[in-house]
């Protein structure tokens, strides 16, 4: 376990990966940090989660995005509006179970990426497809790629901070 200011301060995006595994234990982590999240609507998230190990599969998903190429270990993130209460908040509900997903694979030692789909028309049509989603309902929203960061692809702390940005009491 890695301190919680650390895991924010250091995590960086992962596009190349170390050839190991990920454990089932730590991608299941990962998914729980997801659906720890906030949502628009208790009990009515629209977030599903698709693991994609598979070798073949995960080359030819890395025909889509690219930066899935090296990963061991990938996460479609499927908003299901069905499940939703509110259905225009899904991009929202969709976020905050991402974020929560990179920050705990630096938790656990690895390395994520936040790969987009939504709102690429194109994209999200060539997931769809790929991945069977014939239901309107059933919206592609990011890939999640986990690993072991490929060497001098450490996570590191990058200072983002821009006080120009910050307004007191008003804009
Ligand atoms: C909505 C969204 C979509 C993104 N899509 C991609 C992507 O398709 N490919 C990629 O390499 N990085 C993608 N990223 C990662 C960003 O490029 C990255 O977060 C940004 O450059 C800042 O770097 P950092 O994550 O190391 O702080 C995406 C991030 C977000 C939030």
């Amino acid at each position: 376990m890695v301190e919680f200011d650390e895991i924010v301060k250091t995590r960086r995006s992962i596009r190349e990966y170390a050839d190991r595994d990920v454990s089932d234990e730590d991608i299941l982590k990962i998914i729980k940090a997801g659906m720890q999240a906030p949502g628009s609507r208790l009990g009515a998230e629209p977030w599903e989660f698709v693991i994609v190990k598979n070798r073949e599969m995960l080359a030819k998903l890395s025909e889509i995005k690219p930066r899935v190429k090296t990963a061991p270990v990938a996460i479609l993130l499927v908003a299901n509006i069905e499940r939703a209460f509110y259905k225009l908040h899904w991009q929202q509900d969709m976020s905050a179970a991402a974020e929560n997903m990179l920050l705990e694979a630096v938790n656990l030692g690895l390395g994520g990426l936040w790969n987009g789909v939504a709102p690429t028309e194109d994209t999200m049509a060539k997931v769809a497809e790929m991945f069977d989603l014939d239901n309107e309902n059933q919206i592609p929203f990011c890939i999640i790629t986990i690993g072991y960061p490929a060497e001098g692809w450490e996570n590191r702390f990058m200072d983002k901070f821009d006080e120009s940005r910050i307004h007191y009491e008003k804009y």
